[in-house]
């Protein structure tokens, strides 16, 4: 439970703890019910899904989730930024690399938050040269409304067509509020007053 005050530059909550914990379950089930039909565990090459969260944000998701799947999950992760600066501004790369080798490996790309879409389709483009069985995306909340790149997302906890910044269950404004049970909406004068 939480008390009815919010925390300060907290505007409303979007999921509850209860919410969220029910969508991931149903998740883990559609996830591990497709993992299942794709390939038996008495196959010469069955291994496990490979689950690769997104730093930071996915990490509270990333264990929720593989907690809630029985069938073998392989955990890692991956962390990506923007150049600032330099000759090529703006674009992603790798500021932490997955440590397993996804050759012939079912992969699950886990994302808190899918925005633009420019993160998801440039570890799309760089897994798909790793050799990976198949790629699939999950993500918890398709925000929609600044979408760049189309990404196809396998899984979906919530959809959002609002403009509003969200924080909560790993996702920050300035690394505050991660830790929220639940996920919800930032007061724009929060984002004003910090700027
Ligand atoms: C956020 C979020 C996603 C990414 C999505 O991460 O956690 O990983 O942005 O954005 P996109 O679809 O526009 O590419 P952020 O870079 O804020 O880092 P964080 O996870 O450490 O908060």
């Amino acid at each position: 439970m939480y008390s009815k005050t919010l925390p300060t530059g907290i505007d409303k909550i979007l999921w509850s703890e209860t919410k969220i914990k029910r969508r991931v379950c149903e998740l883990a089930a559609e996830i591990e019910q497709d993992y299942l039909k794709s390939i038996s565990n008495k196959h010469p090459r069955y291994q496990p899904i490979v689950a690769i969260g997104i730093l930071k944000g996915a990490f509270i998701f990333l264990s929720d989730l593989i907690r809630a799947i029985s069938v073998p999950v392989e955990p890692d992760f991956v962390r990506v930024s923007s150049y600032s600066m330099g000759v090529n501004p703006g674009q992603l790369h790798f500021v932490h690399d997955a440590k397993t080798s996804l050759k012939e490996r079912h992969v699950l790309i886990v994302e808190d938050i899918v925005d633009t879409g420019l993160t998801l389709s440039f570890l799309a483009n760089e897994f798909k040269k790793r050799g990976a069985a198949s790629i699939k995306f999950c993500a918890l909340i398709d925000k929609t409304c600044r979408r760049e790149k189309e990404v196809q997302l396998d899984y979906v906890g919530f959809h959002y067509s609002g403009d509003a910044f969200l924080v909560g269950y790993g996702l920050d404004y300035e690394e505050k509020y991660r830790n929220l049970i639940y996920i919800a909406t930032l007061s724009p004068s929060a984002i004003q007053s910090s700027s």
